[in-house]
């Protein structure tokens, strides 16, 4: 039973089950999202929990997209299913210019709502029931539910936990003739792990010696720390037919209410996406089309300057983190805005942990659990939030700890 399910039940609200498919009976409302659910019930919560970054959207878009609505007579109506032509353009120089990539606007990209509706369809396009979908994990939770919903079977192969990087060699051994894709995200959430590109390089050619689609998830790709490189499967040409790569404008540009972000792939795999999006969508919302539009087209240091200030908060959160090491490890993220604690609580599952937070300390954070089997013991936070936020959320947990909420009277 999900969390939020079980409040429902706890107030006496009953559930129509009989009828329902098997495909969405089997799958949740991710704990990411059913934790501030419970928070808005419980009041005056802070949040470790969902990434958002607490950024406004920058405002040469807002005022881009303020002038369309105004003198643009077409900015609310239906775009073509694929997007704004102008918008795919951009995506495609940008995908040159930053990634390497040259990718055929007309025939190779797809305008989504967000990265999250190109993932759901890239893996409803290739995914059958049955089919096995590699997902190093602790992944992302999403993920998850998205391949149960094509009626996938998820395959956690778990990631090294000294250090959170790929095992190359589990993942060989994971491989079975059922084998259908692997679904990558890098910068990684939720570990903030940014994988090294010779453990990418190998899982590469895994794909290509097994035959199964890489779909890679670039919601971070824009966001290393400490000046690392970063490195994506998108740029290798060997997986050029086996590869769905999904991105997002959602954190990039401080977007995530816009719900645009984008698919690139080759030509005879988009055209079978495209038909789940037209069956899901239609198409991405056009004035936020005309947002990412401004973003990609207007001056990038909002870009940097959501970096910089994301890697002080992660220096801010170790720092505090390093004060709390009776009760937790980590490993220090140099990617994206996350970060998973393990808690040194022994005989405490992780949904126990992040439920008694939330509502003895009322800080929101999400149970590793969440992020498949491998995530047990582990809290993952966020420090997407401001500065303010980040330390009041770590004070109210310091003294919560310093109860022993544990430890029977
Ligand atoms: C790894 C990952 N993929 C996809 C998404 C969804 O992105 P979007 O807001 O573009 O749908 C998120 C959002 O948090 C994410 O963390």
């Amino acid at each position: 039973m999900t969390f939020l399910r079980s409040a429902l039940v706890a107030s006496g609200k009953t559930y129509r089950t009989r009828g329902i498919s098997h495909r969405v009976s089997q799958i949740n409302i991710s704990a990411i999202k059913e934790m501030p659910l419970i928070a808005a019930k419980v009041g005056g919560c802070v949040s470790l929990g969902q990434g958002i970054p607490s950024f406004p959207t920058p405002p040469h878009i807002v005022e881009a997209v303020c002038r369309t609505m105004k003198e643009n007579p077409q900015s609310g109506k239906y775009t073509l299913g694929p997007g704004l032509p102008e918008l795919r353009e951009a995506v495609a120089r940008h995908l040159r210019v930053q990634c390497g990539i040259e990718a055929d606007p007309e025939r190779e990209i797809c305008i989504t709502v967000g990265a999250m509706e190109a993932l759901s369809a890239a893996i409803l396009t290739v995914v059958e029931r049955g089919d096995e979908v590699i997902l190093p994990s602790p992944n992302y939770a999403s993920h998850i539910e998205q391949v149960l919903l094509a009626e996938g079977v998820p395959v956690f192969v778990p990631l090294d936990e000294s250090s959170w990087r790929l095992d190359v060699e589990g993942i060989r051994r994971a491989i079975t003739p059922r084998t259908k894709a692997i679904v990558l995200c890098n910068p990684h959430n939720p570990t903030g792990a940014n994988f090294p590109e010779e453990d990418l390089r190998k899982v590469a050619e895994l794909a290509v010696e097994h035959d199964f689609f890489v779909i890679s998830d670039e919601t971070y790709d824009f966001l290393v720390y400490d000046n690392e490189s970063h490195f994506s499967v998108t740029s290798l040409p060997e997986l050029r037919d086996r590869l769905i790569a999904t991105y997002s404008f959602s954190k990039k540009y401080a977007m995530t209410g816009w719900r645009v972000g984008y698919v690139y792939c080759s030509e005879g795999l988009l055209d079978q996406i495209m038909k789940v999006h037209d069956a899901m969508a239609i198409c991405a919302p056009t004035l936020s089309q005309f947002a990412a539009l401004a973003a990609l087209e207007g001056p990038q240091e909002c870009v940097s300057e959501i970096r910089t200030a994301l890697q002080g908060r992660r220096d801010m959160v170790c720092e505090r983190l390093d004060r709390l090491e009776d009760y937790f490890d980590y490993i220090k993220p140099r990617g994206a805005y996350y970060l998973m604690m393990r808690y040194k609580i022994p005989g405490v599952d992780s949904m126990t942990f992040a439920l008694r937070l939330l509502h003895d300390a009322r800080v929101i954070t999400i149970p590793g659990a969440a992020f498949g089997p491998t995530g047990e013991n582990l809290i993952r936070i966020s420090f997407g939030g401001n500065e303010a936020e980040i330390h009041e959320a770590f004070d109210r947990m310091e003294r919560w700890l310093s109860g022993h909420p544990f430890e029977s009277p």
